[in-house]
C-alpha cells in the first residue's frame, strides 16, 4: 500500500433518538485517529436525515451553534451507492454557481447510534456503495439492533437471555386487555417493558402492577412498532464486557460494572451528570465479580457476537443474579458509546490503537467479501431474446 493517508468518513449525529449521544461518539473517534497516517472527512447527518461534510464539523463545541449548518466550509454531501463512486458526493444537488465532485472515501467509519445507523440500514447502503466500513454488516447491526430477535438468536446459540413475551402495536392497541391477561399469566412483577430497538434506556418502563404496565406499553408503543415485556431482575447487579474482532479471532475487554441511581440506568444517569458521555457515570473497573464469573462473562460474550455474525465492535451488557450468578445477556450495543475506549485502556489499548485495529478489520471484512462471487455470467439473455420473453421464465 502507498504512504498516502487513508481516507477515513465518520458518519456521526443521525436519525436516532440517540442523534446527540453520537455527536458526542463521532468526536472522540475523529480526535483520536493519528492525523499523520488518516484524513478524517466528517459526515454529519441531521436529525431530519439531511447528510454534510467539511472541517467546521470537527469542533464540538460548533454544534451548539445554530448556525453551523450556514457556516462557511459546510456543504450538502450524500454517500453513493454506486461503486464508481466509491465515496462522497459533495454538492449534490449544485446549480448553475456551484460544481459537484466526488470525494473518494477509503473507510466508512459509522459512529452513529441506534435507528438510522446501528440497525443495518446504513450498513446496507455502504454494502452497495462497496465501501470498507467499520462494525457490524447488515445481519449483525439488524440482530444486534433488536431487543427481541437478539434472544431469538441467542437462544439458539445456548446463550442464556431472560424470558420474554412480545408483542405489536397494532395488537396492543387492538387488544390491550388479551394483552395484559397474557402477560400476567406468565409473569409476576416487577416487570420491564421495552421498545425493540431503541436504546439509552429511551421509552423503557419497569412495571411494578397492572396500572404501570399498561401506561409503560403505551410509552413503548409510541417509539417502536415492537415491544418486548420481561421480568425485572431484582436482585440482579449489571456487567458490561467489550468485545472486539472478526472471522475466528476475538478479544474480550476486562469487565465494568455500571452503577445506577434508580431502579435501572436512565438517559439522564448515563449522560447527564456531567463530563464526557457515559465516563461520568459511575462504574467500577474491573468489575469485582470472581475470576470464574468473569471468564464465563467473556467467553459468553465472545460465542454471543460470533452468534449475531458480529464485527468490529461491541459492548454486550449482562444482568447477573447476585446471589446465584446466574448471567443473562441483556442486550448487544453494536456502537456502543465512546467505543468501550475506557475498557480498552484497562487492556493497556490507547484510543489510536483501538481505531486502527477496526479499521484493519473493516478491510479484512472487505477482502473477505470480495471472495464472493456475484457477477455470474449466462447465456440466458441471449436464449431469451430468441425465444421472445415467454421464454425466459423464472425457476425456483
Ligand atoms: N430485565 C431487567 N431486569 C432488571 N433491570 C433491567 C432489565 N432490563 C433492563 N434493565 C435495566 O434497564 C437498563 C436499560 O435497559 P436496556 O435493555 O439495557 O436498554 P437500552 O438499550 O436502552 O440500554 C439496563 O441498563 C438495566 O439497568
Ligand atoms: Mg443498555
Amino acid at each position: 500500500m502507498s504512504s498516502r493517508r487513508s481516507i477515513v468518513a465518520v458518519l456521526f449525529g443521525g436519525r436516532s433518538v440517540e442523534h446527540d449521544v453520537s455527536i458526542v461518539t463521532g468526536q472522540q473517534i475523529m480526535a483520536a485517529f493519528p492525523a499523520d497516517r488518516y484524513e478524517i472527512a466528517p459526515v454529519y447527518i441531521t436529525r431530519d436525515g439531511r447528510w454534510f461534510t467539511g472541517a467546521p464539523l470537527l469542533q464540538l463545541e460548533n454544534f451548539r451553534d445554530d448556525a453551523l449548518l450556514e457556516k462557511p466550509g459546510i456543504e450538502a454531501c450524500l454517500l453513493s451507492p454506486d461503486t464508481r463512486h466509491h465515496g462522497l458526493i459533495i454538492n449534490p444537488l449544485a446549480g448553475r454557481f456551484s460544481r459537484s465532485r466526488v470525494q473518494r472515501i477509503d473507510v466508512v467509519f459509522p459512529a452513529l447510534h441506534g435507528s438510522h445507523g446501528e440497525d443495518g440500514s446504513l450498513q446496507g447502503l455502504l454494502e452497495l456503495a462497496d465501501i470498507a466500513y467499520v462494525g457490524c454488516a447488515t445481519l449483525g447491526s439488524a440482530l444486534s439492533n433488536d431487543k427481541i430477535m437478539t434472544k431469538v438468536a441467542l437462544r439458539q446459540a445456548g446463550v442464556p437471555v431472560l424470558d420474554d413475551f412480545w408483542v405489536t402495536r397494532e395488537a396492543w392497541v387492538a387488544a390491550p386487555d388479551d394483552i395484559v391477561v397474557q402477560i400476567r399469566d406468565r409473569f409476576d412483577f416487577p416487570l420491564f417493558i421495552k421498545p425493540a430497538c431503541l436504546g439509552s434506556s429511551i421509552g423503557i418502563g419497569r412495571a411494578d402492577d397492572e396500572i404501570l404496565l399498561r401506561a409503560s406499553l403505551d410509552v413503548a408503543a409510541s417509539f417502536d412498532r415492537r415491544i418486548l415485556v420481561e421480568p425485572a431482575l431484582t436482585d440482579g447487579v449489571e456487567i458490561n464486557c467489550a468485545v472486539m474482532g472478526y472471522g475466528n479471532d476475538y478479544e474480550a475487554s476486562p469487565l465494568e460494572q455500571p452503577l445506577g441511581w434508580d431502579d435501572f440506568l436512565s438517559y439522564e444517569d448515563k449522560y447527564l451528570r456531567g463530563g464526557e458521555g457515559m465516563k461520568s457515570a459511575d462504574r467500577i473497573i474491573p468489575a469485582p465479580i470472581d475470576d470464574e464469573l468473569g471468564a464465563r462473562i467473556k467467553s459468553l460474550s465472545i460465542a454471543a457476537f460470533q452468534a449475531v455474525d458480529g464485527r468490529g465492535i461491541a459492548r454486550i451488557d449482562y444482568l447477573v443474579r447476585a446471589q446465584t450468578d446466574e448471567v443473562y445477556l441483556n442486550e448487544i450495543n453494536t456502537m456502543p458509546g465512546s467505543l468501550a475506549f475506557y475498557l480498552w485502556h484497562e487492556a493497556g489499548r490507547s484510543r489510536a490503537q483501538v481505531l486502527e485495529r477496526l479499521v484493519q478489520l473493516a478491510r479484512a471484512a472487505h477482502v473477505d467479501k470480495r471472495r464472493n462471487t456475484y457477477d455470474y455470467q449466462t447465456d440466458l439473455l441471449s436464449i431469451a431474446s430468441q425465444r421472445g420473453s415467454k421464454g425466459a421464465k423464472r425457476k425456483g
